[in-house]
């Protein structure tokens, strides 16, 4: 086993670890881990663009932008964390325009910006111009210029390097702190333990329990699955972003900026039924309701195409000189994967599963909550695999890219300030006993279960039971098909058995992370008889306030059963609220 040491460990380098890494490799010895390599993270994969309320193009201000990230979350959003964000996302935007990227400009050369989801004028009159772009590929330059950024300031990266454990002590006055990581190099199949001061989880989500997803295949949800190993809680599970247009069959994200620029959701009629579902603003009303308008355009047999199961993206009316220049990626993804040609065809779409609203509970300085009170010094989380609560139940488009720099960039601050004052705790010998009995446990399995099978029946039943809409009996199914592949799980047998590039051994621990997350998802989903942004309860349509309008943590207890399942314990945190009273949610 080789022990490195750092004063701030980073795992992950997508935008909120890299943006981190910038902060904390300037003030003190930073390392950011990573299972890719850094510019292939899921980031790049970010396509419309990253709000701010600028106001280059028209009125707007950050307390407009506060406004409709709370109502666009349904409520549950902390509202602390709201107004940080709307506030800094200025800056942020700023920062990276300084450190080189490359937005679309106005004539005049100002930052363009785009209408998105949500995003509205004086608290919903109008929709908004507010998201800045590089085409349809702001992340993937957002991910560029963060990653030149980090070379610039010496950052050490440690790619091929998979986060299988966080090393936790007590510390001298009986708290609960992280010392360290474990970590396998893919490269050699050795394990290595990096003793830190300060860890920060930005390891993204864990899009990977559906079949149809808008992610990359390795967001497994690794960081979030440690966490809970290690006793931390999750929060807000239940809640699941189904992004409106995903490529019909396929799930590859089309931009929520093709309607951002005028394109028009239409079903087997030709009508454009959103009009009916968000008299206000249309098509870019919040995507949970997109979703769901869409699902229900289908399921009333108004979908399209020889099964009738989609809806249909119209971008004809547009010039297609505009489509090139403003969306250029999204428009070759639809001639390449459906063969469709956008200037003259509608896209066929449906939603696809695209970001985890929950996570690992943090405050605004990105630190880690250990319950609904007490932080857990020197643990700090930011980006997808975080829940500062600042999505609540449903994330507006553009607030994610947002999300990963302004929180990427305090978890940096607070990390390496911390560490600055903090000592090393001691990490002892067997450290990293238990992931390597794990990875034996998996290398020597005999079992006849394959893990490709296990993974595509969880996906499957995820897609089918716990999508846009859920009632008690589909949660139910679904918890009840992932209880019995937890079961045969420990029967796998995988055919490598070596030790270098062995992804045949990390699918198989990236398996047992996504069961474990789905369980906790669906366990949340039950609990909350109501509905609210991304989780529709058929049997409960309303929101209820009075009875869910807090938080869910679930934690790992071995000792405890929640709705009929063992192994896990339910709590709750309360909403913070500042000035917004919850209101009807009307667009
Ligand atoms: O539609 C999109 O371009 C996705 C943006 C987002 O998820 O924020």
């Amino acid at each position: 086993m080789q022990v490195h040491k750092y004063d701030v460990v980073i795992i992950g380098a997508g935008g909120a670890g890299m943006r981190a890494a910038i902060e904390a490799g300037q003030r003190v010895r930073t390392a950011v881990l990573t299972k890719l390599y850094p510019t292939r993270s899921h980031t790049g994969a970010a396509q419309g663009g990253m709000c701010a309320a600028l106001a280059n193009v028209e009125e707007d201000n950050w307390e407009w932008h506060t406004f409709d990230t709370i109502k666009g979350g349904d409520y549950l959003v902390d509202q602390d964390s709201a107004e940080v964000m709307a506030k800094e996302a200025i800056e942020a935007v700023l920062d990276l325009e300084k450190m080189g990227l490359p937005f679309n400009r106005t004539p005049e050369g100002r930052i363009d910006q785009r209408r998105f989801g949500g995003h509205t004028r004086d608290h919903g009159k109008a929709p908004v111009r507010r998201s800045c772009y590089a085409a349809d590929r702001t992340g993937h330059m957002i991910l560029q210029t963060l990653y030149q950024n980090c070379v610039k300031h010496n950052v050490e990266f440690y790619n091929e390097y998979y986060v299988l454990d966080l090393v936790m002590v007590e510390d001298e006055d009986g708290v609960r702190r992280p010392a360290g990581v474990v970590s396998y190099d893919l490269a050699t199949g050795d394990v290595h333990v990096f003793q830190a001061k300060s860890i920060i989880f930005a390891s993204g989500g864990c899009g990977k329990i559906f079949k149809t997803t808008s992610n990359a295949h390795t967001l497994t949800g690794d960081g979030m699955a440690i966490a809970l190993r290690n006793g931390i809680p999750l929060e807000d599970m239940e809640f699941v972003q189904f992004h409106p247009t995903g490529l019909a069959g396929l799930g590859i994200l089309v931009s929520e900026a093709a309607r951002g620029e005028g394109g028009i959701l239409r079903n087997s009629d030709g009508e454009r039924f959103m009009e009916r579902y968000a008299p206000t603003i249309k098509d870019l009303a919040p995507r949970d309701i997109v979703a769901r308008s869409m699902a229900n355009e289908v399921r009333e047999g108004r979908g399209c195409g020889p099964n009738k199961d989609y809806v249909l993206l119209d971008l004809t009316h547009l010039e297609p000189s505009h489509i090139d220049e403003k969306l250029p990626d999204i428009t070759e993804f639809a001639r390449t994967y459906l063969g469709v040609e956008p200037y003259t065809e509608p896209v066929p779409v449906f939603p696809t599963a695209h970001y985890a609203m929950g996570g690992i509970p943090t405050n605004i300085k990105a630190e880690v909550h250990a319950n609904s009170e007490d932080i857990i010094p020197g643990l700090y989380a930011a980006g997808e695999v975080a829940c500062v609560s600042v999505h609540g139940s449903n994330r507006l488009g553009t607030n994610s890219l947002l999300d990963i720099n302004v929180f990427g960039k305090r978890a940096g601050m607070y990390a390496a300030e911390y560490a600055a004052s903090a000592d090393f705790l001691p990490v002892s010998d067997d450290a990293a006993d238990e992931t390597l009995a794990l990875l034996n446990q998996i290398r020597n399995g005999e079992g006849t279960e394959k893990v490709g099978q296990l993974r595509k029946e969880l996906q499957d039943v995820m897609d089918a039971d716990m999508q846009v809409f859920r009632t008690e009996e589909t949660i139910h199914n679904a918890v009840d098909k992932i209880v019995e592949l937890e079961e045969r799980y420990k029967s796998i047998q995988i055919q490598d058995k070596g030790k270098r590039f062995n992804l045949d051994l990390l699918e198989a621990v990236e398996l047992g992370f996504l069961l474990e997350l789905a369980k906790v998802m669906s366990v949340a989903a039950l609990h909350r008889k109501e509905s609210r942004g991304g989780h529709f309860r058929e049997d409960y349509p309303d929101r209820d306030d009075a009875n869910f309008m807090k938080h869910s943590m679930v934690y790992r207890d071995e000792t405890t059963e929640m709705e009929g399942i063992k192994g896990l314990r339910f709590d709750t945190k309360p909403v913070t609220f500042t000035r917004y009273e919850p209101m009807e949610r009307k667009y």
